[in-house]
This record gives structure tokens, sequence and C-alpha cells, in this order.
């Protein structure tokens, strides 16, 4: 079964066996009779994944869909929403019944069951910030369990499924709480400041923080459509404040973000950018020329072509500012 078209960076490989799942209980049917061959994958928009070579096992594409108001009070909604739901168009709903909190997270590519996973996030706002429990079933039994918000150990691009419960459950519904009649919006991140300010607009709805973040996604990051892309292909690495200030010397307008434990965040596209290979092209894959974080396969190169060159890049930003990355895409070899 071709692959090709449930994976964002379009990169064409076989698997030995597809299933689609509609309904929670062909899951847990499937699962308690273990009728499949191993191993499995879970997959879901496939916007965050890099497959290298034919996966000989099943892949399991979650498409339960559905999503409603599972609770209300006077401030607030708690929205539900199946793990197959296309995540930008459960934002538009959200939107369009003025529910608040998911604006700036609008037109991430994926679906609704994979965003705890890498807590997904963009423009100052996490996935984590709104998010009240999910439900996951567990391969191994079958078992359908929630996780609290504790429970599921978020961190920057991180979660408890990426780390100690790898390949043991399957997320299959998530619940948000939500803003309604009073709104609290997130415009401190500078490009939505730039892009609202370009629109005119002074106090913004979250209807049209939404459209100021579609702008500048839309300026900077290629379509998946159009151009094959898995969208940032690293993490923005941290190091000490110590070894920021020593490249501070060598390297005066590096940028860089304070965080916890005495680090910073430094952004990869500077890095990749500094290190020359922004906008860089051969016969199939490349470096985005808008957002140097982005690798594109623009003529049909392999899961293997995309890797070698983030390993070129790695070396690179490696050699010349001594920082290591870390693909933020899930390889899967
Ligand atoms: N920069 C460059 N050159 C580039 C790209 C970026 O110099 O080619 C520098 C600039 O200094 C810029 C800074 O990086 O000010 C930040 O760039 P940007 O606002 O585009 O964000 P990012 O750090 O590159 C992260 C997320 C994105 C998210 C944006 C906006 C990660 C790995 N990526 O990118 O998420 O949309 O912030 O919040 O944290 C994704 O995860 O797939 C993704 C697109």
């Amino acid at each position: 079964f071709s692959l090709r078209d449930y994976n964002t960076m379009q990169v064409e490989v076989q698997s030995g066996y597809f299933i689609e799942i509609n309904t929670l209980n062909d899951l847990k049917e499937l699962l308690v009779s273990k009728n499949y061959q191993s191993p499995l994958y879970i997959l879901g928009g496939g916007s965050n994944v890099l497959f290298l070579q034919d996966f000989k096992g099943t892949i399991l594409y979650i498409n339960i869909l559905g999503r409603e108001v599972v609770k209300e009070d006077e401030t607030h909604v708690w929205v539900k929403a199946n793990a197959g739901e296309n995540w930008h168009e459960f934002v538009m709903y959200t939107l369009q019944n003025d529910f608040g909190g998911l604006e700036n997270l609008s037109l991430i590519p994926g679906k609704v069951g994979a965003s705890p996973m890498q807590n997904i996030g963009a423009y100052g706002v996490e996935i984590k910030d709104n998010f009240v429990e999910l439900e996951a079933i567990e391969i191994e039994t079958g078992e359908l369990r929630t996780f609290s918000h504790a429970e599921c150990k978020f961190g920057y691009r991180e979660s408890v499924f990426k780390n100690d419960l790898k390949g043991q459950y399957i997320i299959t519904s998530v619940t948000f709480k939500l803003t309604k009649n009073y709104h609290e919006v997130k415009t401190s991140y500078g490009a939505i400041q730039a892009q609202l300010e370009e629109m005119g607009i002074k106090k913004p709805s979250i209807q049209e923080v939404s459209q100021a973040v579609i702008s500048i996604r839309e300026s900077k990051l290629p379509n998946p459509k159009e151009i094959p892309n898995t969208g940032s292909f690293f993490k923005n690495p941290t190091i000490m404040n110590e070894e920021y200030m020593l490249l501070q010397r060598d390297f005066a307008d590096i940028p860089g973000y304070p965080v916890e434990d005495g680090r910073t965040k430094v952004p990869a596209g500077w890095l990749i950018e500094k290190s020359g290979w922004k906008g860089f092209r051969n016969e199939k894959v490349g470096v985005h020329e808008r957002q140097a974080l982005v690798l594109i396969n623009h003529n049909q190169g392999s899961g293997q072509d995309v890797y070698d060159l983030s390993e070129q890049i790695l070396r690179d930003v490696m050699e010349k500012f001594g920082i290591e990355l870390e693909r933020e895409v899930n390889i899967i070899a």
C-alpha cells in the first residue's frame, strides 16, 4: 500500500498493511483480537513523519471523527474532539462558535490526535495552555484510559507519549477548555504584532488573531500540498547561558530567548541560515527559501534524500556553532 498521499513530505514508500480506523469500537476490537501484523505505526495527518524505507508492519490510519461541547459554565466551554479531526478545521469550528484559546494555532497541519503528542505550539501558545484531558487506548490491552494534564508531562514539543509511554497508547480524543463571551488574546509574539499593525487592527478579536497567524504562516511556510514538507524539521535548541554569551562574541547578532534552568533558546532557523543552507536545493530536496527550518521535497526525493540533507545541516551547524540540532520530525527507519 503506497503511503505517498499519507505523509506530507510525499515520500513514496510502501506499507505491508494499512487499516483505516473510523470508530473507537473498531479500534478496540482490532487491538483486543490482535488481528494485525506487527509492528504497528499510528498515523494521523502524516505531517510530522519521515519514512526512510518501506514499512513492513501495519499502518493504523486513525480517522475517528466528531467534536462536541461536553460541558459549559458562565465563562468557558469544554470541547471534546476526536483524534481524526483535522486540526485546522477544528480550530476554525471553535472560532466560528466564538470559543477562544486556539486562535494562535491556526493553520497547523495534522490531526487533533497528534496535537498533544508533541504539544504543538506557535506564536506564543502551546496546546497545553488550553488542554484539559485526553483519552487514549492501550495498544497491548485495548483498554481506554483518561490522561490528565499532569499525566501528559507536556514540555516544548514533548509529552509522555514521546517518552516514557512511547508506542504504548493511541490517542482517541482530546478535550480543551476554551473561553466564551470574554476572550484574552495573546499577541505578544513579534510577528503577530507586526501583522496586526499592517492590518490596521488595534484591539483584535480572536478571529482577527487567527487571520493574522494565517497570513504570517502563508507568507513564510510552504503549503505542503504545493511543496511537500513537514514544517519545522528541527527543534529550536537550548544552550547554557554561558555558552550563549561566548557565541555572542563571535556572532554579535545571534538571537536568543531566555528559558528556564539558566538556558537560552536559539532559533534553529537562524543557525541553519548562517550555515549557508537557506534556499539550498539539489535535484530533489532542499531548504525553504523563506524559513530555513523547513526542509522541502520539491522533486520526488526519497526519505533518505531528505535525511541525508538533514545530516549535512546538522554537521555544519555543529562545526560552526558547536550546537547539536535535534530533529523534531519522527524518523521511521
Ligand atoms: N530565523 C532566521 N532565519 C530563518 C528562520 C528563522 O534567522 O530562516 C530566526 C529569526 O531570528 C526569527 C526566529 O528565527 O526571528 C524565529 O523564527 P519564526 O518566528 O519563524 O519561528 P521558529 O522559531 O523558526 C517556531 C516553531 C514553529 C512555529 C513558529 C512560530 C519550532 C521547532 N518551530 O519556529 O512551528 O510556527 O515558531 O511560533 O519550535 C513546527 O513545529 O512545525 C512549526 C512550524
